[in-house]
Order: C-alpha cells, then structure tokens, then sequence
C-alpha cells in the first residue's frame, strides 16, 4: 500500500469512529483545515515535476474526495441517531388538557364599532375617518356655530393653546360631526358615509367620561327626505339589537348643523327590574328612553362643505357608541369601559374569532 493509501485509510477509520459532531468537527478541521494534512499534500502539488503532478495529482484528489465523503456521511449518521435518541426519551400525552394560553379579548368598543360597520355596510354605507386634533372651523363653524354661538359652550371643549390653519383654535373634537364636513368637502355628493371614532369633552361622572365614542352617519343625494332617515334608523337598530319589534319616536328637537332636527326615543319595557327595548313606549308599563339625534342637514352646512344646496339635500344622525354597546351588552358604569382592568376585559370581551356577520348574526356572545 501506498503511504497516501495507509494515510487515506487511517484517516477514514477515525472518521467512522468519531463519536459526536464535535469530535467529527476536529477531525474535520484536522484534514481539512487551512493547516490540515490533506490541505498541506495539495499544496505539495504545486512543487511537483508535470510527470509527478500527473501521477500523483489524481491520487492526492481523490483522497481528498475520500475524506470529505466520510465527514459528510459520519455527520449525517451522527445526526440522525440523535434524532432518534431524542425521540425515544421524549414523550407527549395527548391526551393532557391544552394549557391555559394567555387569551386576548376584543373590548366591546371594537365589537360595537365592528358590528356597526356591518350593518351599514349591508345599506350601503362606507366607513369615513376624520383627526382627532381639529379645527374649531370644522367642529364648530362649517356645522353652523359660528364663534359666540351658545351651542358651543355646551361641548366643554378641550382647547389647545396654539392657533388652527385655518386661522381659529386647534381642539380635541367634541363629536364626529366634523368629519361630515371633510367627507363632503372632499368627495362631494351622492355620499353615503357612517363615520366611527374618539370624541372628547371635559366632563366625568357614571355616564359621562372625558372620551367617549360616537358614529356619525350622513347621507347625502338628490330627494333626500325625513322618511328616508326614519327607516335608515329602525333597519339599523332593528339589526343592531336583533330585535324586530324595535319602536321608534321622533321628537321635534334643535341642533345647530341639522334643519328640521329630531331626536329619537327608542321604545322600551321594564323585565326583571332591567329596561328591555322593544315596543311601544307608550304600552302600559313601557317607557321612551333617548337614544341618538339627527336631521336633515342644515342647507348652510351644505354650503360651507363646498355643495349646492338646491341641488344636493341629506340627512345625518350622531349617537354615542359606548352607549349603544352598554345597552346592548348590559353594562352599567361607562367608566369602567375605559380602566383597563382584565376582569372587566375578560367578562365583557369578546373572542377574536366571533366577526359579527349579518349571515352569522351581528351579536357576539360574550
Ligand atoms: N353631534 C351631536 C352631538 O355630539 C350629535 C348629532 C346630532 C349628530 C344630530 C348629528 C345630528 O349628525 O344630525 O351631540
């Protein structure tokens, strides 16, 4: 045997008899490496006659291919016995009970905003947004509140102290409103929005908090008329509180941006000591509870919005979304909406996988 035959074949059995990928790792870097014997004959090469390189080239290769060969079989026999070992010592019961994962909910907000935006979505509607940091022109002013209007000291506005673009006060808006406006001013009409969001007023107690929810609804087109916004109203709540004997009252009523304004009373009846809607309010033993305003937008807000008033008319409604979700859902304190205590969250949440879909039923159980 040749010395390259004798070392080829040495090196091979230490290979096979490395006993875990750290030893086959030296061994590795023993041949192989920079420094290694095989490496250093390689090198001898280049010294070589031609005849020699010739004969001595293909042996020196071949050795080489020999010992890379052996690593890369001995890692792979190394690494599937481990495998093997390790699922041999290790077992899983199947029949254990899951572990209790850390679970999310989905605050009933989200879930009323949700359910919201499906059933108006099903008339129709799309979902507008508007900034939170706004403008008293478009708060106040473009809604017809001009400055020194009474109507706005009844918002307890939180103001900030630098001057908006438009030349007034910057503030927190005090209701969705405003983004009637934007929606008007930047796509102009037939529009048939609902609009979503935070609104703010300085003001707390059980039922007021100093941010609070409402959704704003506008439509605006030609022949837009009161009925219109009546059966807009009962079709959404008759579908929000899953209830077809839902009764409305519209009573005659004022606000600034709306011409005529109604506010409407939604029917209900007292079951258990708690207040059911449903019926007529004017049963015995039944009640008017306020449930939200609206109107038919006021020809003046149509005007400052950029559109022609003889030629677009609309209605709009605002109503407040933390109310709607604790008339639903039977919560009684708004402020614990707002705490963020996992209890609460817990009790009153709802599961991520629950979409309120109208085929499915808007309602979530929670
Ligand atoms: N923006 C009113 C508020 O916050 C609610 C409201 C009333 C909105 C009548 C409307 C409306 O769009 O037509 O008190």
């Amino acid at each position: 045997m040749s010395e390259l035959d004798t070392l080829g074949s040495a090196a091979i059995a230490r290979i096979e008899a490395a006993e875990d990928l750290s030893a086959l790792e030296a061994l590795r870097v023993e041949f192989l490496g920079k420094q290694g014997s095989v490496s250093a004959l390689l090198k001898t090469l280049g010294q070589m006659s031609p005849e020699e390189r010739q004969s001595e080239g293909p042996k020196i290769h071949a050795l080489r291919e020999a010992v890379t060969g052996a690593l890369a079989a001995r890692k792979e026999a190394l690494e599937s016995a481990a495998l093997e070992a390790q699922l041999a010592s290790e077992t899983l019961d199947l029949s254990l009970p899951a572990p209790e994962a850390p679970r999310g909910s989905v605050h009933p907000v989200s879930q009323v905003m949700d359910e919201l935006a499906e059933i108006f979505a099903d008339m129709g509607f799309a979902v507008a947004t508007g900034p939170e940091i706004e403008d008293d022109w478009y708060n106040f002013t473009a809604l017809n509140m001009p400055e020194s209007h009474p109507a706005r000291a009844m918002h307890d506005t939180f103001y900030f102290p630098d001057t908006a673009p438009k030349g007034g006060k910057t503030l927190l808006r005090t209701h969705t409103s405003p983004v009637q406006v934007r929606t008007m001013m930047a796509d102009g009409g037939p529009l048939r929005i609902i609009a979503p969001g935070r609104v703010y007023r300085s003001d707390s107690d059980a039922t007021h908090t100093p941010m609070f929810h409402q959704v704003e609804g506008l439509v605006i087109d030609r022949d837009i008329h009161l009925g219109h916004l009546k059966w807009t109203l009962e079709t959404f709540l008759k579908a929000f509180f899953e209830r077809d004997d839902i009764v409305l009252r519209l009573r005659p009523s004022y606000f600034p941006f709306t011409e005529p304004s109604v506010e409407v009373d939604v029917g209900f009846a007292i079951e258990a000591g708690r207040r059911v809607l449903g019926g007529s309010g004017d049963a015995p033993g039944h009640g008017w509870m306020e449930l939200l305003g609206s109107g038919m937008v006021n020809r003046r807000v149509i005007e400052m919005s950029g559109l022609e008033p003889d030629e677009w008319q609309g209605f709009a409604f605002g109503v407040g979304v933390d109310r709607l979700a604790m008339l639903k859902y039977g919560m009684d304190d708004l402020r614990a909406f707002f705490d963020g205590d996992v209890r609460w969250l817990r009790h009153y949440g709802f599961s991520a996988f629950d979409q309120p879909t109208l085929s499915g039923g808007v309602g979530a159980r929670p």
